[in-house]
């Protein structure tokens, strides 16, 4: 399985302190393996701007420079343009991860500044699929998310059509997670996840396969090495949700594990290379 050096060169991450803030719990899917389920289960709170404003401050006393916005359907919130502007007015930087239902409700200049990832589970299928996304002329990077039933063709047709008619610059290829095995355990399975060996040769051949332009990123899963040195691997990632709830590592919130408060850099990452944020950022040549 050799990886196509020829079409590509990696470029370094920039890690930067990232807070991810769950501004809503309402959403219109019920996704099976979404991991927030029992956050926004039956529950359909939005974050007040206050609250967002105050966390905000807080966020910018340790450091804070990128705001993650999730959900929840955070294209739901009520007031997310708003929520965009405090953010660009306090200079941070910030990603909205959605499921693209609603973006032909947004104008560009609405989310101008800010980068959208647009999650899908498959190029045609009844939730979250390729095909199904609003055509808007709002540009977004795709994250497609393998399971099981994922293959080559789905995978190539997918990044083909999304490149046409979204033109999508960055394709992220990352992975349902098996957090929701009885174990909590990293490299168990679940019904829907496909096993790392099988997922590491799905991406190196897509990666040998697909000829198109956009930059390819992969969540690495514990299978994919980096050939650029981290110096440390300190944390730089905190989950807030509504009503003050933190959750340091995305890998406790399956089990609601709150605490009181979070610092940036101060704790070693337990997950290392297998942590659901790290990725490979591939250039193409
Ligand atoms: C909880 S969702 C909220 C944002 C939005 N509703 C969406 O679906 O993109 C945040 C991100 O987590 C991803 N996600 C949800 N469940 C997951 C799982 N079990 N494994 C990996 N990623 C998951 C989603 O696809 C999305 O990119
Ligand atoms: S759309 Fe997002 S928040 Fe809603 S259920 Fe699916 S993964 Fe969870």
């Amino acid at each position: 399985m050799k990886f196509p050096w020829n079409k590509y060169e990696e470029l370094p991450l920039d890690r930067r302190n990232t807070l991810q803030i769950f501004i809503t719990n309402e959403c219109n899917l019920r996704c099976n393996g979404c991991f927030a389920r029992d956050i926004i289960k039956n529950d359909s709170s939005y974050m007040s701007l206050e609250e967002y404003q105050k966390v905000i401050s807080e966020f910018l006393k340790r450091d804070g420079k990128q705001i993650n916005l999730l959900g929840g359907e955070p294209l739901l919130h009520p007031n997310i343009r708003e929520i965009v502007n405090i953010n660009k007015k306090e200079n941070i930087k910030t990603t909205i991860y959605t499921n693209g239902y609603f973006l032909d409700r947004f104008k560009p200049e609405d989310l101008e500044g800010v980068k959208l990832r647009v999650s899908l589970y498959c190029k045609n299928g009844k939730v979250k699929s390729v095909d199904s996304l609003p055509l808007t002329n709002i540009p977004f990077d795709a994250n497609y998310m393998v399971s099981k039933k994922t293959n080559l063709d789905n995978l190539l047709d997918s990044a083909d059509y999304l490149e046409k008619n979204h033109k999508c610059k960055v394709f992220f290829i990352s992975s349902i997670r098996e957090l929701d095995n009885p174990n909590q355990e990293f490299f168990e399975d679940t019904e829907a996840t496909m096993p790392v060996l099988e997922y590491k040769k799905l991406v190196h051949n897509f990666m040998r396969e697909y000829q198109g332009k956009m930059n390819v990123h992969v969540s690495k899963r514990g299978v994919f090495e980096s050939t650029k040195t981290i110096a440390d691997n300190k944390c730089k990632f905190a989950n807030y949700f509504i009503g003050g709830k933190i959750i340091q590592c995305p890998y406790d919130i399956v089990n609601l594990k709150f605490q009181k408060s979070y610092e940036f850099e101060d704790r070693f990452c337990q997950h290392n290379n297998t942590c659901l944020m790290s990725k490979i950022i591939f250039k193409r040549k």
